[in-house]
C-alpha cells in the first residue's frame, strides 16, 4: 500500500513537473545537467571555454566520470568535424570540440548510444538567411521583429539585453552545427555598409564568433553609387573595384572572421550588373576579387527572372548555364530548391549537378512564407530531404542533389547550404513551437545532408518535450508509455504535415495559387488589370474549360529537357511523369483518366478533401496528448491547429469552387460539401487567421 500510494506521489510529482509552464523560448536545449562530470582539456579559448562549460551544464552521463577533449590533426577528420567516443572528443579545431560536445550531450538526451566514430560536416559552410531590415522589421518573417535590429533612438546602440540575446541565437545555431549567419535582408539597404551599421556588426560578430558563427551581409550591388558617391557602380568601372576592394578591407579591420556577401543581384528590381550591360559573373567576380585577400565568400544568388514570354521556370538556368566556369572559385551560386520559388512542392532546380564547373549551393526557406506561416504545423524536413535525395542523373546513378553540392561529385573548392531563417523576437523564437523543429531540422541537415526526417524529428520531440525531472536523466524518462501515446503519433503528425499542406494547398502538380502579396491564403483568381502576369496565378495553373496545368512538356515551354535523362523524357511523358508534378508538367483535360482509374478533376477533389481531413486528425493527436505537455505550449499549438484546420477548408473550398467553374463537373458526392461561398472568399481575400 505505502508502496503503491509513493509511486501515486512521485507519479502526481512527475505530472505537475510536466505541466510547468514552457514559454518555448529554451528550444531543445532544456535539458539540465543531472549528475557531475569531470572535463579535462589543456588547452584553453573562449570557444573551448563554452564547451566545458555545456558538458557541465548538460551532462546527463554517469556520475564522475572523466572525459577528455582533444584538439590534434587527425587526417579523418575534415573541416570542423569530431571524433567521438565514449572517453571524450577530438578534434582538429576548438570549433570542432564545441560540435563534438554538443553531439554528446544530444545523444545522452535522446537515449542514443555513444561509441567511437568520426562526424564529418556534409556542407563546409551552413548558413542562416536573415531577411531583416535595418528598420527591424523581417521579409517574410512571421515570428515579431529581428532580433539584431530596430528603428528609433536607441536603434544602433548595443545594449546587455541585446548581447544575451545574440548568445543564446550563437548558442541554439552552434547546438545544430551552424556556422554562418547573414543579418540582413537579400533586398538589402545600401545603409547596411556604412560606417555605423557597420560598427553593429562588429558588436554582433563579437558575440557570435566564439560559437564559431561568422557574419555576413547581404549587400546591394548600387551601394558604390548610393553610399559612396560614385556616378555608377558598374562593376567594371575602375573607382567602382577600388571602392569595393575598400570596402572589403574596412569591413575585414573591423570585423577579421567577417564570411562575405549575399548577393540578390538584378532579380525583382534589385540592381545588378545587367543594369551596366554586365553579367552575374562579372559582378559576382569583382566581389570575389575584392573578398579573396581576407578569405571571404561571395554567394550569388540565382533567383533571377524577367517578365518576359519565356516560363519562369526556365530562366534562372538560361541565365546560369552559359556562365558555368566563368566564376571565381571563391563564389557560390546559390539556387532556391526549386525552380519558381520556395512553393509547397516543386522538382528541384535543374541548375543542381547541371554546373559542373561551379560551386552551387542549395537555398532553403525555413520560414513558412508559403507554408502556412506561423499558423501551420508544417515540419520541412521532408520536403527538403525530398530535395536533397532528387537523383539529377547529371553524372550518372546516384548524382542526387545532396551529392551535387557537398563536393562529391564535383570537386568544387566551397561547399554550402543556406536556409533563410524563421526566427524573430518572439519569446518560442519562431512563433509556432513546431516551428522550431524547421530552425533544427535545417541545421541537422546541413551537417549531415543523409539524415532522415523521421531521425530529426525523432530527436526534436525528445529534446523539446521530454518530461524534465531534476536529477533524472531524461533518456530513462523515455517510457513505453510516453514513446507509444506522444513520441509516436507526434512524429507521425509531424512527417505526414508537410504532405498535408500539399495536399489542401496545392496538390498534383499545382503552384502559386496564392492571393497576392502575403502568400498565406489561397487566391487562384488573384489577377490585377496591369499586374505582371508572371505575378499572378492563372499564368501557373491555366485553368480553362479545357483543363489545366502548365505545359512545360517538349510540346509546351519544353522546361522538361533542363533536365538530364532519363529525367527529362520521365517528366515529359505521361506515363512516367510522377503524380506529384503531373500538373507541374502538364496541362490536361478535367476527365484525363489518371493512374488510380479517376478522373483528374476527381482526384484533385479527393485531394484536397484528404489534406483537410489529414490537419482534422493532427487535431485529435494533438488533444490526445494534453497529459503529456505543459498547458502553454499544449493550448498555443491547439488553438493554432484550430486556425490551420479553418484555413485548410478555405483552401479546399476556394481551390474547388473556383475550378469548378472551369471543369463544370461535380464535386464527388462522398466528399463533403463546401461551406464557404466563393464570392464571400473571393471578397475577403486576406489573411484567415
Ligand atoms: C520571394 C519572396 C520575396 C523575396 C524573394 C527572394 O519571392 O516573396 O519576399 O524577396 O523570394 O527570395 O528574393
Amino acid at each position: 500500500m505505502i508502496m503503491k500510494v509513493s509511486v501515486y506521489v512521485f507519479l502526481l510529482f512527475l505530472f505537475s513537473l510536466n505541466l510547468r509552464a514552457e514559454n518555448g523560448h529554451d528550444l531543445w536545449l532544456r535539458n539540465k545537467s543531472t549528475s557531475h562530470v569531470n572535463v579535462v582539456c589543456s588547452k584553453s579559448s573562449p570557444t573551448l571555454s563554452i564547451a566545458v562549460q555545456e558538458l557541465q551544464q548538460g551532462w546527463q552521463g554517469k556520475d564522475g566520470v572523466k572525459v577528455i577533449l582533444t584538439v590534434k590533426n587527425d587526417k579523418a577528420i575534415r573541416n570542423n568535424g569530431f571524433r567521438l567516443s565514449p572517453a571524450g572528443i577530438q578534434a582538429n579545431t576548438d570549433l570542432g570540440i564545441l560540435y563534438g560536445v554538443y553531439e554528446l550531450l544530444r545523444r545522452q538526451q535522446t537515449g542514443e548510444i555513444i561509441e567511437e566514430n568520426v562526424c564529418n560536416p556534409s556542407y563546409e559552410f551552413r548558413i542562416l538567411d536573415h531577411w531583416d531590415n535595418p528598420n527591424g522589421t523581417i521579409e517574410r518573417g512571421y515570428a515579431g521583429q529581428s532580433i539584431f535590429w530596430r528603428s528609433g533612438d536607441t536603434a544602433l546602440s548595443v545594449t546587455q539585453n541585446d548581447r544575451t540575446l545574440w548568445k543564446e541565437y550563437a548558442r541554439a545555431d552552434a547546438s545544430i552545427g551552424i556556422n554562418g549567419a547573414v543579418l540582413n535582408n537579400v533586398n538589402a539597404s545600401p545603409m547596411m555598409l556604412s560606417k555605423k551599421y557597420l560598427q553593429r556588426v562588429k558588436a554582433i560578430a563579437e558575440v557570435l564568433g566564439p560559437y564559431g558563427i561568422r557574419t555576413y551581409l547581404s549587400i546591394n550591388f548600387s551601394s558604390p553609387a548610393v553610399i559612396g558617391g560614385l556616378k555608377t557602380s558598374d562593376p567594371l568601372d575602375p573607382e567602382v573595384i577600388k571602392w569595393w576592394k575598400g570596402k572589403a578591407r574596412e569591413i575585414y579591420s573591423l570585423i577579421p572572421d567577417f564570411g562575405g556577401f549575399l548577393v540578390k543581384a538584378s532579380s525583382e528590381g534589385q540592381p545588378g550588373p545587367q543594369d551596366f550591360g554586365r553579367t552575374h559573373a562579372d559582378g559576382a567576380n569583382m566581389l570575389a576579387d575584392a573578398l579573396n585577400p581576407f578569405g571571404g565568400i561571395v554567394m550569388w544568388r540565382a533567383f533571377v527572372y524577367s517578365p518576359t514570354d519565356l516560363d519562369r521556370a526556365k530562366q534562372a538556368y538560361n541565365e546560369f548555364m552559359p556562365l558555368d566556369g566563368q566564376f571565381r572559385d571563391n563564389v557560390i551560386i546559390q539556387v532556391k530548391n526549386g525552380p519558381v520559388d520556395f512553393q509547397p512542392r516543386e522538382p528541384f532546380s535543374p541548375l543542381f549537378g547541371a554546373m559542373k564547373k561551379t560551386s552551387v549551393m542549395p537555398e532553403f526557406q525555413v520560414t513558412q512564407e508559403y507554408l502556412g506561416q506561423a499558423i501551420h504545423l508544417v515540419f520541412l524536413a521532408t520536403m527538403w530531404e525530398e530535395c536533397l535525395q532528387s537523383e539529377t542523373y547529371q553524372k550518372g546513378a546516384g548524382s542526387t542533389v545532396a551529392r551535387c553540392t557537398d563536393g562529391s561529385v564535383y570537386p568544387q573548392k566551397h561547399t554550402a547550404i543556406a536556409g533563410v531563417s524563421n526566427i524573430g523576437l518572439d519569446t518560442n523564437w519562431c512563433g509556432h513551437p513546431f516551428a522550431q523543429a524547421n530552425w533544427y531540422a535545417f541545421g541537422r541537415l546541413a551537417w549531415n545532408n543523409s539524415l532522415t526526417s523521421e531521425k530529426i524529428a525523432d530527436e526534436w520531440i525528445k529534446l523539446t518535450f521530454a518530461p524534465v525531472v531534476p536529477g533524472q536523466a531524461t533518456s530513462t524518462l523515455f517510457s513505453t508509455e510516453w514513446t507509444e501515446h506522444f513520441l509516436i503519433p507526434v512524429r507521425r503528425m509531424m512527417l505526414q504535415s508537410r504532405e498535408a499542406a500539399v495536399n489542401y494547398m496545392m496538390p498534383l502538380g499545382i503552384h502559386h495559387i496564392f492571393a497576392g502579396n502575403h502568400h498565406y491564403g489561397p487566391g487562384p483568381w488573384y489577377a490585377p488589370r496591369g499586374l505582371r502576369p508572371d505575378w499572378t496565378p492563372p499564368y501557373y495553373h491555366k485553368a480553362d474549360t479545357l483543363g489545366m496545368g502548365f505545359e512545360r512538356t517538349r510540346a509546351g515551354s519544353d522546361a522538361v529537357s533542363q533536365y538530364h535523362e532519363p529525367l527529362g523524357s520521365q517528366f515529359n511523358d505521361l506515363n512516367t511523369c510522377p503524380d506529384k508534378y503531373l500538373l507541374w508538367f502538364h496541362h490536361l483535360p478535367w476527365d484525363y483518366k489518371m493512374k488510380s482509374g479517376r478522373k483528374l478533376w476527381d482526384e484533385i477533389c479527393y485531394h484536397y478533401e484528404t489534406g483537410l481531413q489529414q490537419v482534422r486528425e493532427f487535431q485529435k493527436i494533438w488533444d490526445k496528448v494534453e497529459s503529456y505537455v505543459d498547458t502553454d505550449r499544449f493550448i498555443l499549438i491547439q488553438s493554432k491547429l484550430r486556425s490551420q484546420c479553418a484555413n485548410a477548408q478555405v483552401w479546399k473550398d476556394a481551390c474547388l469552387l473556383y475550378f469548378q467553374q472551369f471543369s463544370r463537373m461535380p464535386i464527388p458526392y462522398d466528399i463533403e460539401r463546401p461551406v464557404n461561398n466563393l464570392e464571400d472568399l473571393i471578397r475577403n481575400d486576406t489573411r484567415r487567421r
